[in-house]
């Protein structure tokens, strides 16, 4: 079987991430972001690889000590279908794990995809530190129609 790799987004990743991600704004599937943002954040960035060729990315957002969301999700058209999203997730939450987060958000249009997952439907009003946060300066602001979904993640175990 393929196995699924990802790692830490590096300097050199910052222009295929943002290219990715802004060609799925365009189409309105996600909200860009721009590269200076991406270059400021890439510790919390990683992307995922098929023979060394990188053809994914997704990033981990955290906004208190419990919550974290994975932004910025995204796999290149012709890889989609084989596992690299749900593996991107997992890493993520992975990350979000281990720094103690008890709940993982995204806001998507594409929930199907996040209830494999395991993720659940929530109103945007159960979620304050994100919509007064960060929402409150996206152009989508008043009139948002992503779908916020939610994840609650079991604490990792204490190392022995
Ligand atoms: C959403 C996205 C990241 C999924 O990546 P992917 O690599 O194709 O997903 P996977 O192959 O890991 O799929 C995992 C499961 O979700 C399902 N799935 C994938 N896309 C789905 C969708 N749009 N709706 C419902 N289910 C979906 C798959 O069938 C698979 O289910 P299975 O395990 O039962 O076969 C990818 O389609 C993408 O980049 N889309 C455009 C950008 C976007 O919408 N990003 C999300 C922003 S929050």
């Amino acid at each position: 079987m393929m196995s699924l790799s990802t790692r830490s987004a590096t300097e050199s990743d910052v222009p295929f991430i943002h290219g990715l991600l802004n060609g799925y704004a365009e189409d309105g599937k996600l909200l860009s972001r721009p590269e200076t943002e991406i270059a400021k954040r890439l510790d919390a960035f990683i992307v995922a690889t098929e023979n060394d060729e990188v053809i994914g990315c997704a990033s981990l957002e955290t906004f208190t000590t419990e919550l974290g969301e994975v932004r910025s999700l995204a796999v290149t058209p012709e890889f989609q279908g084989k596992g690299h999203g749900r593996n991107l997730v997992s890493v993520i939450e992975r990350m979000g794990q281990e720094r103690g987060l008890s709940r993982m958000i995204a806001l998507t249009y594409v929930p199907g995809f996040f209830r494999k997952l395991g993720y659940q439907i929530v109103s945007m009003e159960s979620l304050p530190e994100k919509v007064f946060g960060v929402c409150v300066t996206c152009p989508k602001f008043n009139n948002c129609d992503e779908i916020a979904m939610q994840k609650r993640l079991s604490p990792t175990e204490a190392p022995a």
